[in-house]
């Protein structure tokens, strides 16, 4: 028998108010591993009401001390390190990933609690005496009931690095978990409340985008929605939140650039290049999807990426020997495969790796790990987010005209630079229109480094000081003093 989870509201496990539920799959087998709460407009009303309580009436989480927040926080850094290997698995099970990256997640998610943690005792406003007789305070306050809408790539990540940062301002938190991996944001309400979180603060309810998601995102209970996610429900969301004028923060995704210069240690730019594009099965909102080599070293590059895609292993997350993992779900499965279908017509399928032979995998949704060569940066596969390990080789000539290119698309989350020419790489960072530039590296996501996106990759920052500003307002205090 499948697991019946259910949502947290007011403190409580209860079911959806109409008593439906819908399944959730295993990737790697199609086989049901639980089934959720189908909330819709009357569960996010009770949600909302009770988060709103909790903040209004204040005693409750605004009201407590800053110190007691971030040792609540700190608390459940220790609890999420203490369950660290369930809460891996769990993640592994529900999303597909090699056992490895879920270990990291529930690594990293321990110590978002803790960074946010500390930051709840160090929010300070400001003061400027203006004249003798004349002053003002800024206070920084919380900005009231914060929604989360978490996609299912990284689930207990996405989640906690909204939740941890929105409670240490002193928000009250409603998340709406992904309905393709809903298990580990189902135990954060576990986590929170054995840390000492008081009822009401943190509510989870689980269902789809539309009957769930929305009625959040137009509720005028709620005043922050948070959302990562596809860049079509972004701009639906800016829409849908503009009736009540909420603040929103958005991260979309990209199509972001790799530029491997003949000057960078080329093993390392290599090997990074395929990790930024094949880790996570490719779905990463910042997966190095177009790949940039100079044209010296194109045909090296090429093989190496071929070598690579055809050397991984593909299988259940939970065996050790995989190296990738399935996709999410069939619906992801059929979307990654059409973009490899148009690439075929488009460019030079340079290398495509197999899939799993073990007939356990027969209904699991996995997809090949694809290079395409000579892509032209005008080509479908080169301008859409394809969130699948598909990747795309340009060659390039030079700086200027890589940077043209790199830039020449509608996103603007990530991109990486291979050189060791240290002023080429940071003429190169100024250049690109990206939120976030990696020299010599790629995908390092660490939780003090803020992360957010240019142009339509998204709006605001998360993690970082950034990400507990953004659920802050400010109060200004004029002061006579004459
Ligand atoms: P999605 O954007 O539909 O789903 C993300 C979250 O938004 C989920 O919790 C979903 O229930 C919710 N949602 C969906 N429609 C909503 C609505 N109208 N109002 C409020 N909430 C809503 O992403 P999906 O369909 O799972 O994936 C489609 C594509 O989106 C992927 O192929 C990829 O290109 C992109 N994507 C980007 C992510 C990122 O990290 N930036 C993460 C997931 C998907
Ligand atoms: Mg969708």
């Amino acid at each position: 028998m499948a697991d019946a989870l259910q949502n947290f509201i007011d403190g409580k496990w209860v079911d959806a108010a109409d008593g439906e539920r819908f399944d959730v799959f295993n990737p790697a087998t199609g086989e049901v591993i639980a089934t959720a709460p189908d909330s819709k407009q009357a569960d996010v009303d009770r949600a909302v009401a009770s988060a709103r309580r909790a903040f209004d009436e204040g005693s409750w989480w605004p009201g407590t001390s800053a110190r007691e927040r971030g040792r609540i926080l700190l608390r459940a850094a220790e609890i999420v390190r203490r369950e660290h290997d369930r809460l891996s698995r769990m993640e592994s099970l529900d999303s597909g990933k090699p056992i490895a990256d879920g270990q990291e997640d529930i690594g990293e998610v321990a110590f978002m609690f803790e960074y946010y943690g500390g930051w709840a005792t160090k929010i300070e406003g400001d003061v400027q005496q203006l004249s003798r007789d004349a002053m003002f305070m800024v206070w920084k306050e919380p900005m009231g009931v914060a929604v989360g809408i978490t996609p299912w790539n990284y689930p207990m990540m996405m989640a906690t690095q909204k939740l941890a940062a929105a409670l240490a301002a002193g928000c009250t938190f409603i998340l709406k978990p992904p309905e393709q991996t809903p298990l580990t944001c189902l135990e954060l309400p576990k986590i929170l409340e054995e840390a000492g979180l008081p009822s009401g603060v943190l509510q989870v309810l689980t269902g789809f985008g539309e009957t769930a998601g929305a009625p959040l995102v137009a509720h005028p209970g709620v005043d922050k929605v948070c959302f990562t996610g596809s860049r079509e429900v972004g701009k639906i969301i800016m829409r849908s939140g503009a009736d009540t004028l909420k603040r929103v923060t958005l991260e979309l995704g990209g199509k972001s650039p790799n530029i491997v210069f003949p000057d960078a240690d080329l093993d390392a730019a290599f090997e990074g290049s395929a990790n930024g594009i094949f880790w996570n099965q490719g779905e990463i909102c910042s997966a190095g999807s177009r790949v940039f080599v100079e044209r010296s070293i194109y045909d090296d590059a090429v093989n190496a990426f071929a070598d690579r895609a055809t050397s991984e292993r593909l299988g259940d997350g939970l065996d050790e020997s995989t190296t990738m993992g399935p996709l999410i779900s069939k619906e992801q499965q059929e979307r990654v495969s059409r973009y490899i279908e148009i690439g075929t017509s488009e460019a030079k399928l340079a290398a495509q790796g197999s899939l799993p032979s073990d007939p356990r995998f027969e209904k699991g949704y996995f997809v090949a790990p694809t290079v395409f060569a000579d892509v032209d940066n005008s080509a479908t596969i080169a301008r859409e987010e394809i969130f699948g390990p598909v990747m795309s080789v340009l060659p390039f000539s030079d700086l200027d005209e890589v940077i043209e290119k790199a830039n020449d698309n509608e996103y603007g989350l990530a991109a990486s630079v291979w050189t060791n020419d240290l002023k080429k790489a940071l003429h190169a960072a100024r250049a690109l229109r990206s939120g976030i530039v990696w020299i010599n590296d790629s995908q390092p996501a660490p939780t003090e480094m803020p992360w957010g996106g240019y142009k339509q990759s998204g709006v605001g920052r998360e993690l970082g000081k950034q990400g507990i500003e953004d659920f802050l307002e400010r109060k200004s205090i004029y002061v006579n003093l004459g």
